[in-house]
């Protein structure tokens, strides 16, 4: 069947569709409908049928007698190790694990939150959870203790998953004083901690709370899957929100399994005994869909790498993946390849690699700049597809679907509506209904409802916010806050984010988020966080810092200052490392901060000067300290 008639019958009989798509999962009790719209804005899919994730991942490709297919390939250059699990041995250590988590007396519906660095384990973690019923929440390793924090105060969990460490390259990061940091600064504390000691780094115990992981799975008896209803949560994954709140992101079992089974297939035109590689972390919606369970729930071997794109140990680690493990599709974030590039730019170590039967490069999690997908095609020869979507909707809103029919590649776009999502541009700032835009116009890219299925159904705990977040703005459509528009062969074009949120190395980030950490500093009066250009990144977070009257502190002790409170507070990950301290900010006549001229300005790009502005002559000042910062920054 062709795209266009794919799609057609995804929006003309979505319950036909999805329920053909659920034959690729084992149900224990078939749903009463495949679609309970009983409730709307919210949404259900598959209600009333019953199943486990675990063991559509798991046991049943055991069971069809694929235990001996490799499930997993943990490559990690920064420890020097490769280790293959079998479907049967990782099904046996995630039964093993479940029964210690059991143990503990996590019971269906306890949450377990799991900080973990690039480790089997952390598949293991997330299996075991789903195999007992029980809502894991993965919080990535960069994120500091107080983010830990306010996650473990949201998720309540009753059991936390870590490690000693992670590794950064060459750097050994211990996990385990931010774990104990965290745990100190949060209302709801854990019953139990089990911690993987690493051998690179050992971390103390906490008598009492803590217990040593390798101990405890080996001692405990392995435990088979319960049945879950379809529409019970799996998981919890907390994304920036435009406040220090972040948004707890619902799935549920059901949906999930079948969303992510038809897309491995039809997306990604990869068959069940393939080689599967995402280059994430487990910690961002990447991973868990492409790195655990849409692979395994399709019966695929997928890879885990402990490693980055470039210096471990160098710009060719890639293409070692690709050739080594017979990768045959692979999935990763623009700024990869941009760090390759920059590194490698003629390719040499691609070609010194055999990729012959390598297929396809997917990219998502943040716009795929056109020079970097020319430049990838150039050197890789495959199709290089750009995909897109977001934490919240699970899996692909736009993509070229390899599985159902490659359709032409238009740099810029992720082409067109993947089958399932009704993806309408509706004006930005509508006065009574939003009008759809035409094709060509830019406005907020919405997507009408019911959302398919593996979208999220809510916010942990927060149906409102979840209304007031996402569909209030546009009555019956959900609202991306991305911003784009239609063409006239139906493509998709992602141009920008419409709240706060940048995209910096591909990680999510609220420059709110940023701000009001900035904010709390002693000598801050006010400040403006924006995202500016940057030639890896994409983008990364600049800061503008007013100091309170009568401060007379060194200005660089200060920047440096804000910075490592950021650090600090928000984890590494922010990629905050400039506060510039300024005499004044620009504003309108009514007080709002011009960011996105300052922005402008900091990118070297044309601005108008804002009507409403109350003194244009800070705009002056304000390019002078950019201008002395280094700023726009050349390439
Ligand atoms: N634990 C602890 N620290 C971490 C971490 C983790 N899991 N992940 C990142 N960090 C740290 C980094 O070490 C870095 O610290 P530094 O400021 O001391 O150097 C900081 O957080 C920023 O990390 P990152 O933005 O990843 O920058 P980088 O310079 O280390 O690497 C890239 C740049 C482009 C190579 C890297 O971002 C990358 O490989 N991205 C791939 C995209 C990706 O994984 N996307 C996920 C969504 S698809
Ligand atoms: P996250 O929730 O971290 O996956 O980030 C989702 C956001 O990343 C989206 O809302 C977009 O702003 C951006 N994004 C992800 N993929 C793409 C893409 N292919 N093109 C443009 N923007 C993207």
């Amino acid at each position: 069947m062709s795209y266009q008639e794919t799609y057609r019958r995804s929006r003309e009989q979505p319950e036909a569709f999805w329920a053909e798509a659920a034959e690729a999962i084992d149900w224990e009790t078939r749903w009463d409908r495949v679609l309970d719209d009983s409730r709307p804005p919210f949404y259900r899919w598959f209600a009333g049928a019953r199943l486990n994730t675990c063991w559509n991942a798991l046991d049943r490709h055991v069971e069809a007698g694929n235990g001996a297919r490799i499930a997993l390939i943990w490559d990690s250059p920064v420890t020097g190790s490769i280790e293959r699990f079998s479907y049967r041995e990782l099904r046996d250590r995630v039964a093993r694990f479940a029964g210690v988590l059991a143990g503990l007396g996590v019971r269906q519906g306890d949450r377990v939150l799991i900080y973990l660095p690039m480790v089997p384990e952390a598949a293991v973690a997330m299996l075991a959870c789903a195999r007992i019923g029980a809502v894991h929440s993965v919080v990535f390793g960069g994120f500091a203790a107080h983010e830990l924090a306010t996650r473990i105060d949201d998720a309540r969990p009753r059991v936390i998953l870590s490690a000693s460490c992670g590794i950064e390259t060459s750097r050994i990061i211990p996990y385990k004083p931010l774990l104990d940091a965290a745990i100190a600064e949060a209302r709801s504390k854990p019953l139990a901690c089990v911690i993987l000691q690493r051998p690179m780094c050992r971390a103390e115990l906490v008598a009492g709370r803590d217990h040593d992981w390798q101990e405890m799975e080996a001692a405990a008896h392995p435990v088979d899957c319960v049945s879950v209803a379809a529409t019970d949560p799996l998981y919890i994954l907390y994304t920036s929100g435009t406040t220090g709140i972040p948004k707890g992101v619902v799935r549920d079992n059901g949906g999930h399994a079948v969303a992510l089974a038809w897309s491995m297939r039809n997306i990604y035109g990869i068959a069940p005994d393939e080689v599967f590689w995402t280059a994430s972390d487990i910690g961002w919606v990447v991973g868990h869909s492409y790195i655990v369970y849409g692979p395994l729930i399709h019966g695929c071997t997928s890879v885990m790498y402990e490693g980055k794109p470039v210096g471990t140990p160098d710009a060719g680690a890639f293409w070692r993946v690709i050739d080594e493990h017979d990768v045959r599709v692979f999935f990763t974030a623009p700024t990869a390849f941009r760090a390759i590039k920059r590194e490698d730019p003629d390719g040499k170590l691609i070609r010194a690699r055999d990729l012959s039967r390598f297929r396809a490069l997917f990219l998502a999690g943040e716009r795929a700049d056109p020079p970097t997908v020319a430049w990838a095609e150039e050197q890789l020869r495959v199709p290089v597809i750009d995909h897109w979507w977001q934490t919240e909707t699970g899996w692909p809103i736009g993509a070229n679907c390899l599985g159902i029919e490659q359709l032409p590649v238009k740099h810029g776009s992720c082409t067109r509506a993947v089958p399932g999502w009704d993806v309408r541009v509706l004006e930005s700032e509508p006065v009574g209904e939003a009008q759809e835009m035409k094709p060509g116009e830019i406005g907020a890219l919405a997507i009408k409802l019911p959302l398919p299925p593996g979208a999220l159904p809510t916010l942990w705990q927060a149906d409102e916010r979840f209304v007031e977040s996402y569909l209030s703005a546009y009555p019956g459509y959900y609202q991306t806050a991305d911003a784009g528009f239609i063409d006239a062969d139906g493509y998709i074009h992602v141009m920008t984010r419409t709240d706060d949120i940048i995209n910096v190395a591909a990680h999510r980030l609220s420059t709110g988020e940023i701000e009001e950490v900035v904010a709390a500093h002693p000598d801050v009066a006010e400040c403006a966080v924006m995202g500016v250009a940057d030639p890896l990144k994409g983008q990364v977070p600049l800061g503008l810092v007013v100091l309170k009257a009568g401060v007379e502190r060194p200005v660089g002790a200060i920047e440096d200052e804000v910075v490592a409170l950021v650090r600090d507070r928000i984890g590494p990950v922010a990629s905050f490392k400039t506060a510039l301290i300024v005499e004044r900010l620009p504003k309108t006549r009514s007080g709002k901060i011009l960011r996105g001229t300052m922005r402008s300005i900091a990118d070297g790009a044309d601005y108008r000067m804002p009507a409403t502005i109350d003194d244009p002559a800070i705009l002056g000042e304000i390019g002078e300290a950019l201008g002395r910062a280094g700023y726009p920054q050349k390439n």
